[in-house]
């Protein structure tokens, strides 16, 4: 099973990148290109009919499989990047994080009004990222079409605060 490879795969990293923090490390699955393969072709069966006209990655581990995806699925990809780093002009969106704001961008010029858009993203944690991004992306003129992500963790709601959006939710493992 995919989900029990993917698992296998990553390796926590304690207190990293603070104290507390249990870090969800993808590193070893990049390792694996039999793996990567078989996690391009999972996600690909399971977006198939979600009508996909762009698949917007966010950076930086969301970029990994998001292009991936937009490739093989004949599509544009998005990147979705942290501020100050597209040199074209763009749209911004700040959000809120635990402590601070962040913000992200996207070309003014990424997609047409009206593009259904796969949102992609590594890990989804509390979802702030992914619904800070959705919201961006519908300012824009674009539709929501799903998520994916490779992992998805429970604990902290992020699903919850998704399913909100859209219920096209992909998560290979848990
Ligand atoms: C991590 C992860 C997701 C996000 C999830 O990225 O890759 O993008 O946090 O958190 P959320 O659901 O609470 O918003 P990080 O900010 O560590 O950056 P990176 O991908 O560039 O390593
Ligand atoms: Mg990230």
């Amino acid at each position: 099973m995919i989900e029990q490879q993917i698992k296998s795969a990553i390796r926590d990293i304690h207190d990293f990148p603070k104290p507390g923090i249990i870090f969800k490390d993808i590193t070893p699955i990049l390792k694996d290109p039999v793996l990567c393969d078989a996690i391009s072709t999972a996600f690909l069966d399971k977006i198939k009919d979600m009508q996909i006209d762009a698949v917007a990655g966010i950076e930086s581990r969301g970029f990994l499989f998001g292009l991936t995806m937009a490739t093989k699925l004949g599509v544009p990809f998005i990147p979705v990047r942290k501020a100050g780093k597209l040199p074209y002009s763009v749209n911004q969106k700040i959000y809120e994080l635990e402590y601070g704001t962040a913000t992200i961008e996207i070309h003014t010029d990424a997609f047409e009004p009206g593009n259904r858009i796969l949102i992609h993203d590594d890990l989804l944690a509390t979802g702030g990222t992914v619904t800070a991004t959705s919201e961006l992306i519908k300012e824009m003129g674009g539709h929501v079409a799903g998520f994916s992500f490779v992992v998805g963790l429970s604990f902290l709601k992020g699903l919850e605060k998704i399913s909100a959006i859209s219920d096209n939710i992909v998560v290979l493992a848990d």
